[in-house]
């Protein structure tokens, strides 16, 4: 294993990073299926978009967390044999998820607040702790129409961080079986490669 990279991610930043990628995967496919419901089954979906807000919510407490972490504890080096540019693209991507992670639940909770529906349908997380709406559309006249503008924004991030997943594995692999230079084994939690 030629230029190989032993020094591991911290336990912490090793479960928030896997903790994360299950919930938001979870949250891609619920939120697509969710909306894709029909109106028949009214009740279903008004239970998942309960449980996708309180979900969403939590993903952005984890990765709050995890920027904390982050920003306090040193990631582990790249492999010297990495190109600048391979280097310089894992860090963007790293950083792009970072973005989409506060950007996407975000986006989510102002689709919910502008929505005419938010004055008579409170939010409660796991339908237990009372969670408050974004005060800044009182006066909109069309808030229906807004909230629906919003809530195309949040979808087009949807598929913006379906893409960055598709390319973080991509490289995860190249990473494991091209490379073989152990830049995976850092982030497995039994594994060490
Ligand atoms: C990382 C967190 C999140 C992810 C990955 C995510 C993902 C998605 C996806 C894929 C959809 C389906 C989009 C479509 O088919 O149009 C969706 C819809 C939706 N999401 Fe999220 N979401 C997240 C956080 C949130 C949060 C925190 C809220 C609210 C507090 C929220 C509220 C909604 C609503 C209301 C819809 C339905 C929009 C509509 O009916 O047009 N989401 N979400």
């Amino acid at each position: 294993m030629a230029g190989a990279s032993t020094e591991r991610y911290t336990p912490v930043a090793i479960a928030l990073h896997w903790l994360i990628a299950i919930l938001l995967v979870g949250q891609l496919a619920g939120g697509f299926y969710m909306h894709g419901l029909p109106k028949e089954q009214a009740e279903l979906k008004f239970e998942l978009y309960q449980l996708h807000k309180s979900f969403g919510v939590t993903i952005l407490f984890l990765t709050l967390i995890r920027l904390g972490w982050r920003l306090t504890h040193r990631a582990p080096a790249l492999p010297d044999a990495m190109a600048a540019w391979e280097k310089a693209a894992a860090r963007g991507a790293h950083a792009g998820f970072y973005v989409l992670l506060v950007a996407l639940p975000l986006a989510g909770w102002l689709v919910v607040s502008a929505s005419p529906l938010a004055d008579s349908v409170p939010t409660y997380l796991f339908g237990v702790i009372p969670w408050p709406h974004l005060p800044f559309f009182e006066g909109v006249e069309d808030r229906r129409a807004l909230s629906h503008e919003i809530a195309e924004i949040h979808e087009y991030l949807a598929f913006a961080m379906i893409a960055l997943i598709v390319l973080h594995l991509g490289a995860a692999l190249k990473h494991q079986f091209i490379n073989r230079d152990g830049v995976l084994g850092r982030m497995l939690p039994f594994l060490k490669v």
